[in-house]
């Protein structure tokens, strides 16, 4: 209904409207739904006690602190302990190099707001993290993609989109969401190649590196970047470089290793670009929770978090294993899906013209539920014949009933003889 306020609305909420899924996945929320359409941890997982204690000393030990105003960059001991954490994987940045954001979902926003001008073009895989969308959106971004397959974004395609003339790539190399899959070394290095070429800076988002759960890490985009700018070839991952310039924004997040609700993301830039990007935040929520940042430094610190991490890579294995070896049982012929390596996704291909939309109306009258894959498109790209489901939630026993209510739903709309 047209009410006063809908003459009032800027321009660039003209694309934010609800869809048709959202409403859909609403209806996931039932307790009967064993639903695989969020990307939430497991909440067994999250160290609740560690938190109690944390929040107790935090509140002893610098309450007022705690609760007072701070600085946009963030709490220096936090900004430390990620720069020391990210030197494990190669990237050599100082504390001048990190904002602490709310989430890496701002960080998302800040570099729409800092980046973008209204019908510029950004370059995205295909499909891609549906809440880079949301938020480029609203700085009225035209979105080009390039497809991934299963060693994520295809560059042979590459040159060609970026003919368009992007403002920049979003990229996310390892453990995509949706999708799963990993970009190659040998594709990094030919990005980073490409990306130098054409004067594109990249935007890396890394919010699963760490939950690897088999095969050797690879170097961040933002690691490879740097090497290219110093005339060197990757060697070692654990050797830190030099220093921190070069045409990559790195961002991550302690949603997935951590808790989602802490709201705790970073980003790793030129120290350039981390200033702007503090102008830019300041006019959004002056700085991110003190008391939050403080807490999570006190849970991480010491090894804590290193420790947590391995525990979490444990349980989210097993139900990746769970999940496939559920899918290869239940699942019909002609369904295909990606081996993820690490991460909380996978991703169902069914074959060509089915519309997982309504293959999802059926899944939840059985009680199961997913996200279907033209949610992870801009609009002009969409695919229908694709889902996406997460492992990292659901309990083992949970996974091997709910795949095999989706598996009956898809013999049948396979099928439709058996109906
Ligand atoms: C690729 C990607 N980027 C960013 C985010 C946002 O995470 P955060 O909870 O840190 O805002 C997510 C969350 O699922 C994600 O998958």
């Amino acid at each position: 209904m047209s009410t006063p306020w809908h003459h009032r609305y800027a321009q660039r909420t003209q694309r934010m409207g609800s869809s048709m899924i959202r409403e859909l996945l609403k209806l996931t929320q039932k307790p009967e739904i064993i639903s695989f359409a969020g990307g939430l941890p497991a909440p067994e997982m999250f160290p609740v006690e560690a938190f109690e204690a944390a929040t107790q000393r935090v509140l002893r030990q610098h309450g007022s602190e705690a609760l007072q105003y701070s600085t946009t960059e963030g709490y220096l001991p936090l900004r430390e302990l990620i720069v020391e954490k990210m030197g494990r994987y190669g990237i050599e940045a100082s504390v001048d190099n990190v904002l602490i954001t709310s989430g890496s979902q701002q960080a998302l926003d800040l570099i729409g707001k800092l980046l973008i001008n209204p019908g510029d073009l950004i370059l995205t895989e295909q499909p891609t993290y549906l809440g880079a969308l949301q938020a480029w959106r609203a700085y009225q971004a035209e979105f080009s993609t390039v497809p991934i397959d299963d060693d994520g974004l295809r560059i042979d395609l590459l040159e060609e989109a970026l003919c368009g003339g992007p403002k920049f790539m979003y990229v996310l190399p390892n453990f995509q969401n949706p999708g799963g899959v990993t970009l190659s070394y040998e594709r990094r290095l030919a990005l980073i190649d490409i990306a130098d070429r054409y004067g594109v800076p990249i935007i890396e988002d890394d919010p699963y590196g760490e939950l690897r759960f088999e095969g050797e890490h690879l170097p961040p985009l933002v690691v490879l970047d740097a090497d290219k700018l110093n005339g060197r070839q990757y060697t070692n991952h654990s050797e830190p470089h030099s220093y921190f310039k070069g045409n990559v924004i790195y961002m991550s997040t302690f949603s997935k290793t951590l808790a989602p609700g802490l709201r705790l993301g970073w980003i790793v830039a030129p120290a350039s670009v981390i200033q702007h990007c503090v102008m830019a935040k300041q006019g959004m929520d002056l700085h991110t929770s003190s008391f939050v940042q403080m807490v999570a430094y006190e849970v991480a610190k010491d090894g804590f978090l290193a420790e947590h991490v391995r525990q979490i890579r444990q349980v989210y294995r097993e139900r990746r294993d769970i999940m496939l070896a559920a899918m290869a049982e239940f699942f019909p012929p002609g369904v295909r899906w990606t081996q993820p390596k690490g991460g909380l996704f996978l991703w169902v291909t069914l074959p060509e013209g089915m519309d997982s939309t309504a293959v999802l109306q059926d899944a939840i009258a059985h009680n199961v539920a997913f996200v279907p894959g033209a949610t992870f498109y801009p609009e002009d790209a969409q695919q229908t014949n694709s889902f996406r489901l997460n492992f990292s939630n659901a309990t083992p026993e949970q996974i091997w009933e709910g795949i095999g209510r989706l598996g009956r739903v898809l013999e049948k709309v396979l099928d439709p003889v058996l109906v």
